[in-house]
């Protein structure tokens, strides 16, 4: 039989299956990641392949149970297991424990045990194994994040005849911090084994080309703009840039809900006559949460005027509890929400609500819609995809994006969004203050340029993009967006 499929392979599955009061079910999974690429797959159909979450439950109940998310979903899902050790080992380990915090440049957070590597290769040529099960030929593979970098090249060495993608969705790391990683050379090399590589910003990929450029001096490079590409021996590999967006039209229409609006009433009716700012992020030391709250310290203190006025609420969704730097993150965050709240609360005044769990579909829309400011100030991040889903589900006249320029999104959202150094606590208290007094003038011209910008280039934009610099013959008409 023939193929023609997209075959998408992460880490994780959309859902997480788990035991909820001695009872599996499957929940959806968090993160970017998977809030990206489910509408692109219930959109086109196709195959997923990823780790549901969970070694403990029995086959029976976990093929169950995915049959019946495949159900739901309208494509079909495919599990590969990892056992406890490659938990530990591969995913917190090697992904969570290197890759993350290296190509995030905290070289300081980073575990190099030498046996995570093993597993990490391990695993890899687990998925592909899964793979080269599941595919047919003319099937196209996209393989996602830094979890499976490697995965292309046990797929070669199997054999595929498919052509194979990858995109990583977390930033490449300048070349001095990527030469740290004890394996930074088969790492580089697994990487040339795609046909196709993709980055989130022309930043990544510069990254990326100036660290193969050292393994390799007399690269050849050709073409310009969204797509070059690479000669690697008699191969041809393409690298672009491809920003990813949201589902622009479902956070737009989602936000005008009577359920969500009638959330968002209530939401503000507790908060009367405030400005209220708004972060969501994962438990993640790269998301700047505790500069956040220092900043926000930092405005109290310097902008009085201010109090009364304005309520921080800050949406923490629990994520990698495991790994000894979120917990001890978790901990450090509500010390400081503590610390802040006890300083600054007055009676019918506290100053930063904190909410640590996930949110429903309707209740994030809810607080998206409520909030005048979001306060998205992340050390680094891939994209981050809550600040394009703000603005597509704040009402146009009345919000302000303040945004990390270490943010990918901050390349694309620069026009319309108040840019900040996060490490610059003053200057980040600063914009809090200038967003607060920002007129409804300024505030709509904003947001009516960065909802153009998040409308365009969303999530099947850049799906078609990167398809079509799969199989084009002609790269010269991508325009970098
Ligand atoms: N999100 C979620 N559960 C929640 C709140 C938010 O899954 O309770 C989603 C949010 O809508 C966004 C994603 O998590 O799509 C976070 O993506 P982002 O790119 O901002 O950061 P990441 O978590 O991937 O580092
Ligand atoms: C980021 C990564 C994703 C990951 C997500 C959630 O978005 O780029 O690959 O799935 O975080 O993290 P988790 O460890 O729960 O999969």
């Amino acid at each position: 039989q023939s193929g023609d499929r997209l075959v998408v392979v992460s880490n994780r599955l959309p859902v997480v299956v788990k035991q909820v009061d001695g009872q599996w079910t499957f929940i959806p999974g968090s993160g970017g990641l998977v809030s990206a690429l489910a509408p692109v797959l219930r959109n086109r159909g196709g195959i997923w392949i990823g780790w549901p979450g969970t070694s403990d439950a029995d086959p029976a109940t976990l093929s169950g149970l995915l049959r019946e998310a495949t159900r739901h979903s309208g494509y079909s899902l495919k599990p590969v297991a990892l056992d406890q050790r490659d938990k530990e080992d591969f995913y917190y380990g090697f992904a969570n424990e290197v890759i993350w915090p290296l190509f995030h440049d905290l070289q300081s957070h980073c575990n190099f045990a030498p046996r995570y590597w093993d597993a990490y290769n391990r695993v890899n040529r687990r998925f592909a194994d899964v793979i080269m099960q599941n595919t047919r030929p003319g099937d196209f593979i996209w393989i996602h994040d830094y979890h499976l970098m490697s995965v292309g090249q046990e797929l070669r060495a199997q054999g595929i005849a498919a052509r194979m993608g990858f995109f990583l969705h977390i930033p490449f790391p300048p070349l001095d911090i990527y030469m740290k990683l004890p394996w930074r050379f088969p790492l580089l090399r697994a990487l040339l084994e795609y046909d196709l590589l993709g980055f989130q910003t022309l930043r990544d990929r510069r990254n990326f080309l100036q660290c193969v450029r050292l393994i390799a001096p007399d690269l050849s490079v050709s073409g310009k703009g969204q797509v070059i590409t690479i000669r690697v021996g008699n191969r041809e590999l393409r690298v672009g840039t491809f920003p990813i967006g949201i589902d622009y039209q479902e956070f737009a229409r989602g936000s005008k809900a009577e359920a969500v609006v009638r959330k968002a009433r209530e939401l503000h009716e507790d908060l009367p006559g405030r400005q209220v700012l708004l972060g969501v992020d994962r438990l993640d030391y790269t998301k700047g949460i505790c500069h956040r709250f220092e900043a926000f310290r930092n405005a109290l203190q310097r902008f009085p005027e201010l109090h009364h006025r304005t309520t921080l609420i800050q949406v923490v969704v629990p994520s990698r509890e495991d790994i000894p730097k979120y917990n001890a993150l978790k901990m450090e965050m509500e010390r400081l929400v503590g610390e802040i709240n006890g300083q600054f609360t007055q009676s019918g005044w506290v100053p930063i609500h904190y909410i640590f769990r996930s949110l429903s579909r309707t209740e994030l829309l809810a607080y998206y819609r409520a909030c005048e400011i979001a306060l998205i100030t992340p050390l680094k991040d891939g994209m981050n995809l809550v600040a394009k889903e703000f603005c597509a589900a704040t009402p146009e006249n009345n919000s302000v994006l303040i945004l990390s320029e270490f943010a990918g999104a901050a390349a694309q959202l620069q026009k319309g969004a108040l840019l900040v150094n996060p490490y610059n606590v003053e200057e980040v208290a600063e914009t809090i203050q200038r967003a607060i007094i920002m007129g409804p003038g300024e505030r709509r011209a904003r947001m009516h340029k960065l909802k153009r910008f998040v409308r365009e280039y969303d999530i099947f934009w850049w799906v078609d993009s990167f398809l079509r610099a799969a199989i084009a013959k002609d790269l010269s008409n991508f325009p970098v967006p």
